[in-house]
């Protein structure tokens, strides 16, 4: 092998970069782990600072931008924002900032539930106070079909009894029923699960809604997402890593902003397995640092 195709290919064996404002962005990890069984992973959640979703656009884009620029300079092929609020809130100013190839969740989770739902598609969104501000999903969704009818609803709690793991308790159900009766009522065709946690709680959302409700996964149309792009853009790793993947196995390397711990275990209860490499760092002034030397 000569030394530019063995460049090339050093390039197409490097991680892909994911971060979230904490453990939620987990379920968009197992998806990416489903769906690409030949490439691994870095994870950043920024435990120090979660939640983004009650955060102004401001202190948002600062955090997804240091964010993003620890896991680039840790040498990624390619950047997924996990997290539905900094997606929603900041991904230009990331792709303004970052020179790689950056997927988000919401345009690939708006450009789902329009599929999943008729001519005329009357689609439900639940996510974060500050993704619903931003109206970021409802303006996704009218860019792939301009007449779709579009309701959000804010779903705070659902976050911490995801990390409780309460996905059958009667508080859960009673919750959802307060959060979910406008939507119940608007009778949507696809219900968009606009937030990182809200897959944990699938079951409980379902039987709430109904079950001929199509319940989309932005983590999962993210994957898909991530997928094609490699293989447009040729970045797509054509060798397995290794015989066998597990999630968390220790080709994959998580790092947090604090409270590695208690990240572990939240992560056992949503993956079933604790990550094998876990760190705990700090990212802010990775550019400076860079300046400095
Ligand atoms: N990860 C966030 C999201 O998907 C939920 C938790 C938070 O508010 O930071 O919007």
């Amino acid at each position: 092998m000569n030394k530019t195709s063995e460049q090339s290919e050093a390039i197409l064996r490097r991680p892909i970069g994911i971060f979230d404002s904490g453990v939620g962005g987990l379920t968009v990890y197992r998806a990416l782990h489903n769906r690409l069984p030949n490439e691994h992973f870095v994870y950043l959640g920024d435990t120090a600072r979660v939640p983004y979703g009650t955060k102004s656009l401001a202190t948002v884009e600062r955090y997804a931008i240091e964010n993003s620029q620890f896991l680039a300079a840790l040498g990624i092929k390619l950047l997924v924002v996990a997290c539905n609020t900094a997606s929603a809130l900041a991904l230009p100013k990331i792709r303004e900032k970052i020179g790689l190839d950056v997927v988000g969740v919401i345009g690939p989770g708006a450009r789902k539930a329009v599929e999943a739902a008729g001519a005329r598609p009357r689609i439900a969104v639940i996510a974060t106070e500050a993704t619903v501000q931003s109206d970021a999903y409802a303006a996704s969704i009218r860019q792939a079909c301009a007449i779709a009818e579009v309701v959000q609803t804010a779903c705070p709690l659902f976050v911490p009894l995801a990390e409780e793991n309460w996905t059958r308790e009667p508080e859960t159900f009673s919750i959802a029923g307060k959060y979910l009766r406008e939507i119940k009522e608007f009778e949507p065709e696809a219900l968009v699960l606009g937030c990182t946690h809200y897959p944990i709680l699938r079951d409980v959302i379902q039987q709430t809604v109904g079950e001929n409700v199509k319940l989309i996964d932005s983590g999962e149309a993210c994957a898909d997402e991530v997928a094609r792009l490699l293989n447009e853009k040729g970045l797509a790793n054509p060798h397995r890593v290794t015989g066998t993947r597990r999630l968390c196995d220790d080709l994959d390397h998580f790092y947090v902003t604090d409270a590695a711990d208690r990240f572990g275990r939240v992560a056992e209860r949503f993956l079933g397995a604790k990550p094998a490499k876990l760190e705990a760092v700090e990212v802010f002034g990775v550019d400076e640092l860079k300046e400095s030397k």
